[in-house]
């Protein structure tokens, strides 16, 4: 892992989703730091709801396959998680699942064993999305993926964000770009 990379993403389609906006600025954080990020919309990679069945029958869906090979090119990832009914968004699940599919010769969970995520959320609510991320934590860390203690809730966050995409609080930019720094440098830690 000379040169390692991230990869970043929100857990919304949302076409002016808080949560794209948070995540951005904690890839800013990791760039900063030296390291490689990549961002990603889950809009561009749509995907039918998880079946068994379906998979049996015509196989890996294309954005499954792209998904994959983007988690395996990377070592790192920042996750911005919106908070559905107190939990993970389907949409973020479901990316999860297609993504843990082994194919033949594949050991399984091979995109997600020993990467480096740090959690994020931001919701309109007084709680900012911070019950979803335990259950974020708790699958990810159950799949192999060393989730950083450090994780961010921004509540309020229809008055959190400028029209430049920054946080109102700079004292939470600062936040947000720490813990995107916080996983490029535990990367760089694990090369040495
Ligand atoms: C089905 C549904 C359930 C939601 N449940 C919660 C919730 O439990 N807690 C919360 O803080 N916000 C909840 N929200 C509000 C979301 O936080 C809000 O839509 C947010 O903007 C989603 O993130 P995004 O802006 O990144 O798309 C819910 C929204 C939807 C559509």
């Amino acid at each position: 892992m000379t040169h390692p990379k991230i990869l970043a993403f929100a857990g919304s389609a949302r076409k002016d989703s808080f949560n794209a906006k948070l995540v951005r600025i904690a890839a800013s954080g990791a760039r900063a730091a030296g390291t490689e990020v990549t961002i990603l919309d889950l809009r561009e990679f749509p995907l039918p709801l998880f079946d068994q069945d379906l998979e049996a029958e015509n196989g890996t869906p294309e954005n499954a396959t792209k998904l994959k090979r983007a988690f395996m090119e990377h070592d790192g990832l920042l996750l911005a998680c919106p908070e559905y009914n107190s939990s993970i968004t389907p949409l973020l699940k479901n990316t999860i699942d297609w993504v843990s599919r082994a194919e033949e010769g594949e050991s399984p969970l091979a995109a997600y064993r020993g990467k480096v995520a740090a959690l994020m959320a931001a919701s309109p609510g007084a709680l900012g999305g911070l019950r979803g991320l335990v259950h974020v934590r708790s699958i990810l860390s159950s799949i192999g993926v060393i989730v950083l203690p450090d994780q961010i809730a921004v509540p309020r966050a229809f008055e959190a964000f400028d029209s430049d995409g920054r946080m109102t609080d700079e004292k939470r930019q600062a936040s947000v770009e720490r813990l995107g720094r916080n996983v490029a440098d535990m990367l760089v830690k694990l090369v040495d």
